[in-house]
């Protein structure tokens, strides 16, 4: 199949996908297509047990090594407002992170891999994962054990900012190690006249937010990047009464799950260091909910080595602070995370969100010819 003929394949294929979109662990009617497509294209489908997402197999003729390639299939909740003529039929929903745009070049992926079977070096396993925004849905595909075999991950993302069909790829960090925290200020209420007859717990919030603020600023090296941010903060319900307690929400990313715990922890002990001033009781709990995507150097290189090898433009660059939960993928196999401009004019999670679909072909080539390297360079 020529590279128009795959263009033309795909295309409504993932205008349907995008107005079909699904959030996490929802995914069911996407699942069931994903699982169409795949039959007729003759794909051979894994029995994982997986209530949403579906684990594919593409097994060449001789016994060798494994690798897979990973598409993501959740939306967002967010409102459409790219005007596209193809927007989210579901309201409330959009495919504004492209992963409609992953799936479907993983789909092309599979048909590519289908035509050449017989000449694959080992097996190429395809995960349609579910569940990556609210997930981690990573952590029920690998619960499932249908990874034990594999040698090698890949996994592709779009990238807004970029022109379309340009691949970037980086050794190393690629997105941050994302998590969040809680705490809860508890004080003494009473009448806001008598202010110390109470303890309250908002001049503690009020501290506690400023002195967060030091610790990227103070505590982390101008050259390294992080990141604390408090997104949510509630006390009270009216002007004359001072309030029993207060909440305190927020996130904390870092490039490298060390950095995350020191800065977690470091919000652990101004907590205590303010319940200690302001007589109050602090209860503080934290989560690393996925560590940093780390692309392994020499499989980079490989990556590099293809998308050249294609005639693709290859630029270096990361995702930023976002989190991604292909990081525990990595945990368990060598992999590398890549990303394809898709020439958006609004940033991902925004409801003007665009992934130009021009680069989907080559988005599937690029999978294909790393599944199949992969498989050639491993049964070396
Ligand atoms: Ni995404």
């Amino acid at each position: 199949m020529n590279q128009r003929e795959l263009q033309e394949l795909l295309l409504p294929h993932f205008h349907w996908f995008h107005q079909h979109p699904e959030l996490g662990n929802e995914e069911f009617e996407t699942t069931a297509r994903i699982r169409q497509v795949l039959s007729e294209f003759g794909v051979e489908i894994l029995d994982t047990g997986l209530k949403t997402g579906l684990v594919a197999r593409i097994a060449g003729k001789k016994e060798g090594p494994v690798v897979a390639l990973r598409s993501d299939i959740d939306a967002l909740p967010i409102t459409e407002a790219s005007g596209l003529p193809y927007s989210s039929q579901n309201g409330g929903q959009m495919h504004a992170c492209g992963h409609d745009f992953h799936l479907t070049a993983l789909l092309g992926a599979a048909l590519l891999l289908r035509e050449r079977q017989d000449t694959l070096a080992g097996t190429v396993k395809l995960l349609f994962q579910p569940a990556e925004e609210c997930g981690p849905g990573s952590k029920s595909v690998i619960a499932t054990g249908i990874l034990d075999d594999v040698q090698e991950i890949y996994g592709i993302h779009v990238t807004a900012d970029t022109a379309p069909g340009i691949i970037v790829v980086n050794p190393g960090p690629v997105t941050a190690a994302v998590g969040g925290f809680r705490i809860i200020i508890n004080g003494k209420g009473g009448h806001a006249s008598a202010p110390h007859e109470c303890i309250d717990p908002v001049i503690a919030a009020a501290q506690i937010i400023n002195a967060a603020q030091t610790i990227v600023s103070r505590f982390i090296d101008p050259f390294d990047r992080a990141v604390v941010s408090i997104t949510h903060v509630a006390a009270g319900s009216t002007w004359n009464v001072i309030p029993r307690d207060a909440l305190l929400e927020g996130t904390i990313r870092a490039l490298g799950t060390d950095q995350f715990r020191g800065i977690a922890e470091r919000l652990e002990r101004i907590c205590l260091g303010i319940a200690q001033v302001t007589d109050t009781r602090i209860d503080y709990v934290w989560q690393l909910s996925a560590p940093s995507v780390q692309n392994d150097p020499r499989l980079t290189d490989f990556v590099i080595e293809t998308a050249k090898g294609l005639g693709l433009e290859v630029k270096s660059g990361t995702l930023g602070m976002g989190g991604e939960d292909f990081s525990l993928y990595q945990e368990k196999i060598p992999g590398v995370f890549l990303t394809i401009g898709v020439g958006s004019p609004q940033a991902t999670h925004h409801p003007g969100f665009i992934a130009d679909p021009a680069p989907l072909h080559t988005a599937s080539e690029l999978l294909t010819a790393l599944g199949a390297g992969a498989l050639e360079r491993l049964a070396k």
